[in-house]
Parts: structure tokens; sequence; C-alpha cells
């Protein structure tokens, strides 16, 4: 749980898949949130927190069922305000004497609500402040169950077709309950409704970047005292504005470890090692590990083999730059808190190893490190506006998202010094015509794949035998999901020309417009 001095809120997760979208929606009001798995919500933990409000997320089960989730029952009388949503509004109705009935989804008669919905007025309500003035409100539902009788106290607001308590309150106690989403892109109007609720419980929207990278500054002072910090930099967004705000509080006191696997993109190593020397003058060890890596990378084709060697090498790597600094007891990591929030799972089983991803894990109980993260409460996109308030040049903070194997896994098969030349040849031809086409930005990750196959084509009067690459470019929100991104015909004309033509080595070029699912962002 966060020590911050802000105004906090409690979100507390029955399991919806779209508990976070709620978060985002209150931390764009400059509030601070937590979201927290019912489970673990007891009286103790609430007061412990102390949340100006709370809100009941989403839940897939059905109140009706005998053991499913609810919120202690003391929280009503916390005496904060409370809004319900979905799952959130029929728990609030089941717990306050209320009725819920099972809804029934197929067979006609039903009272199950999919989709975009339309709910109508009835009174008026604080917290429809900026709502129904163009008539009726266009909503998202989701639910099978519905609210069949209101708790004491609640009055109704607002109904649709099939919700007739689509909007319920019990002004007296400030507890709000709706059956749709407002968080949701498919409910306009959603982001003022919380907007009104914020400010109906006294939030002065205290949750700023400044106020942010102050209070940060104080904890890491406080966390680290004299002691020795060390860094892993990989040169990506999150661990450069960790190191970047980690310098500000403790100056030499941080040492970053910058390992260059030799899988870097043209120009990357020199970049990144200028940018943290010249402007933020931080102690900086620049491993040139590329011998090591590319060495035992050789003759192994296998993806997972691949990666697991690159995995275990980094570690090893790191460890003896950090063996070489006195008295680290700190290993400072660039966690958000999409990796940090613990999500409701109701299916419970393990998920499948679609591929080993690299980080430092395992890192800090082999070496006896304690962890530094300051990043642990912010979503990405307040990472970025964090590095933003600290100086860190547009250019780098709208960096795509660049893998810890690097270019290791868009060299599908063997990888050979030659190869991986023509790759970064090609890969920054692609990345200048993104830019000059102004697409950079609109873009969620680019790159090109040099692939294991060599084509036939002809030159001038001549034969070639050369490599054939892939481009790919896609659309996503966080990497789980993606779509191909729609170029132009004359882009990728004028894209692949350029990079026949000034590379050598490669004489056909592909555009993949594999989705994720069922593909996957990287070709290995
Ligand atoms: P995939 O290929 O799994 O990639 O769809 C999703 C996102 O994750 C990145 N990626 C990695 N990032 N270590 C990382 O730090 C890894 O091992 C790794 N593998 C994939 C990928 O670039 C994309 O942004």
């Amino acid at each position: 749980m966060s020590q911050t001095s802000h105004d906090r809120l409690l979100i507390i997760d029955f399991g919806s898949q779209v508990t976070q979208l709620i978060a985002r929606r209150l931390r764009e009001l400059n509030v601070y949130c937590e979201i927290h798995p019912y489970q673990k919500v007891t009286m103790d933990f609430v007061r412990q927190m102390a949340p100006k409000a709370v809100i009941f997320s989403g839940g897939p089960d059905s109140v009706t069922r005998e053991g499913s989730p609810r919120a202690p029952q003391e929280i009503f009388d916390y005496g904060v305000p409370i809004l319900g949503i979905c799952y959130g509004q029929q728990v609030m109705m089941q717990q306050l004497g209320g009725q819920v009935d099972g809804g029934k989804i197929s067979g006609g008669g039903g009272t199950a609500e999919f989709g975009r919905a339309f709910v109508t007025p009835e009174g008026t309500l604080p917290l429809l402040e900026g709502w129904f003035c163009d008539g009726d409100e266009q909503v998202w539902m989701s639910h099978g169950d519905h609210v069949s009788q209101l708790a004491p106290g609640f009055a109704v607001y607002g109904t649709s077709p099939n919700a007739p308590y689509a909007i319920t309150a019990d002004t007296s106690r400030n507890f709000y309950a709706v059956q749709f989403h407002p968080e949701v892109h498919h409910t306009p109007r959603g982001a003022k409704l919380y907007e009104n609720f914020v400010r109906l419980a006294g939030f002065s929207g205290d949750w700023t970047m400044g106020a942010y990278r102050e209070q940060m500054i104080e904890q890491i002072r406080a966390q680290v005292g004299d002691k020795q910090v060390i860094c892993g930099l990989s040169g990506g967004v999150d661990s450069s504005v960790a190191a970047i705000l980690i310098h500000e509080a403790i100056g030499d006191q941080l040492t970053c470890v910058f390992v260059d696997h030799g899988l870097l993109r043209k120009n990357e190593a020199q970049e990144v090692v200028a940018m943290f020397r010249d402007n933020y003058n931080i102690r900086l060890i620049h491993a040139d590990e590329s011998e090591l890596f590319l060495g035992e990378l050789d003759g192994q084709s296998d993806p997972e083999t691949k990666r697991k060697i690159i995995g275990k090498l980094f570690i090893d790597v790191f460890q003896k730059h950090a063996d070489t600094i006195d008295g680290a007891e700190f290993l400072a990591q660039g966690t958000l808190y999409p990796d940090v929030i613990e999500s409701v799972s109701f299916s419970g089983g393990p998920s499948v190893t679609i591929k080993s991803h690299h980080n430092v894990g395992g890192l800090p109980e082999k070496m006896g490190l304690k962890l530094v993260e300051p990043l642990r409460e912010l979503f990405k996109d307040e990472v970025r506006a964090l590095g933003r308030e600290l100086g860190l040049p547009q250019s780098f903070i709208g960096r795509h998202p660049f893998p810890g194997p690097g270019l290791a896994i868009r060299c599908p098969g063997e990888i050979t010094r030659e190869k991986l030349e023509i790759l970064r040849e090609a890969d920054a031809i692609y990345i200048d015509q993104i830019r000059k086409h102004g697409l950079y930005d609109e873009i969620w990750q680019a790159f090109v794949a040099i692939l294991p196959v060599r084509t036939v084509g002809v030159m001038g009067d001549g034969r070639t035998y050369d490599y054939a690459c892939a481009l790919r470019a896609v659309t996503s929100v966080d990497g789980m999901t993606a779509d191909y991104y729609p170029f132009t015909h004359d882009f990728l004309g004028e894209t692949a020309t350029r990079i026949i033509n000034e590379v050598g080595g490669i004489n056909r070029c592909t555009y993949d417009i594999t989705s994720k699912p069922p593909g996957t962002i990287e070709w290995e």
C-alpha cells in the first residue's frame, strides 16, 4: 500500500476485465487511487489506507451465488462516499438489504443486457451533472443479474429498457450505484460521472507529477540513506526515468549499468550512453559484452534457447559489474503499477509460457539486494509525464518499446554478425521513413525482422540471391493485444524500394499483417 500523503481513493476489485480503466479515469482527474482485490480488503486494511472514497468494481460472479465476493459489511458505516459499478451495484444492494435477481441470458424475456444501451433520467442528482443535456445518455451494459428491489434509503435516477435501476443513489449517505460501466469508451460521458463523484467526495485533485516527483525524492532519500544503489539501464523509458529520478534524489550514490549485448539497434548504445553522460552526469558503467553474448549465441536457432542464453548472461554480467560497486545494498527497477496490481483471478490456473521474457528478476535475492522501485504507483503514460517533468527530451520519452533480448528475436533462426548488420541498416531506414511521414507517434512499435531465407532477385542486369526481410508495425495499448498498422501502399512501396536499394544483402521486402493474437508482436 502507498504511503503517499495525497487524497486516496480505494477501488475494490471484484474481477472485472476493465477495473484498470476506472483507475485510468481517476488518475486523469489528478486523483490518486489504488486497486485492491476484494479478498484483501478488510476493515483494518481500509482504516490503514484511509481512503476518502471507495469504488466497487464490476465482476463476473453473481451475488445470488452463495460464497460470491462481498465488501466488508462495516465499510458502509465508515462514512465515506461509495460508488458501485455493475457487480459493485449488486453487492451494495444485496449487502444493504435490497434484492438482486439472476438474469436470463437467452430464451426470451431475459433481463441480461450486453452492449450499448440508453439511460433515461428520473429526477436530478449531482452525480449526473453534465449528463442528459442532449436527451438519453448512451452507456455500456454488461450484466446478467439485475437489481430487482432497491435497498432502503436508495432512489432511482435513471432507467434503461432492461435495467429499471440503471442509476441509483442514497444521497444522504453519498452512496451511488450504477448498472453500467462508466469507465469504458462506449459510455461517452462516463468520465464526467467519475469527475462528479470525486468532486462530491471532496478530492482536491492533488495528484500531479510535480508533487509526485518531490514526494518520491524524499522517499528515496529516506529509504536509501547513505548506501549505494545500482540500476540496470536498458535505454528504455522506464529504467531511464527511474534512474534520473533516483539520481536527483541521491546523486553519486547511484551507479547505472548499461549492458550492451551486441543486439542493439544502429547507434543505440552510443546514444544512450551520451544522453546519460552528457545530460545527467550519472555514474555509468558501459559494459560492452557483445563478444560474450554473440559467442554464446553462435549456432543457436531455437527461440527459447536464445532467450534463455541472453537472460542468463544478462544476469551474470550485471552481477559481475554490480560486484565492483562497494557497499551496493539496493537495486533500482522501473517496475510499473500494472505489474504490481494483484488482479482477481477466477480461473486460478497458471497461464502457459508463450515466451520467456527476460528481466533482472531473481537478482535481488541472489545478491541480497533490496529494491528501489519509484515507479510502482504509475501507469506507462504517467511515467512519460514524469519523464517530461524531469526534463527528458520528448524524442526519448516517445520511443517505441524495445525488447530486452533486442535484435536476437528479430533475427529468426541463427544469428550472425552479418545478419545483424543488415538488420540494423534496414531498421534504421524503416524508422526514418516512419518519422519522415509523421507516423512514429501513431504507431506503438515498428521494426524490421530479417528472415532466415534467401531469395532470388534481379538488380540491374544481374541476378541477386539475398535475404528477405519483413516490416512490422502495430498499434496497441499495452502490448497484450495488437493490430497491424494500415500503411498506405505508397508508403510501403517507397520504403521497400529504399531498403532494397540502400541495404546490401536484402533483395525482398514483405509487410507483416498479423494481429496479436493470433501472432505475437515480435517474431520470436
Ligand atoms: P510479444 O512478442 O510477446 O511482445 O507480443 C509484446 C511486447 O513485449 C516486448 N517483448 C519484450 N520485452 N523483454 C522485454 O523487455 C522480453 O524478453 C520481451 N519479449 C517481447 C515486445 O517488444 C513487445 O513490445
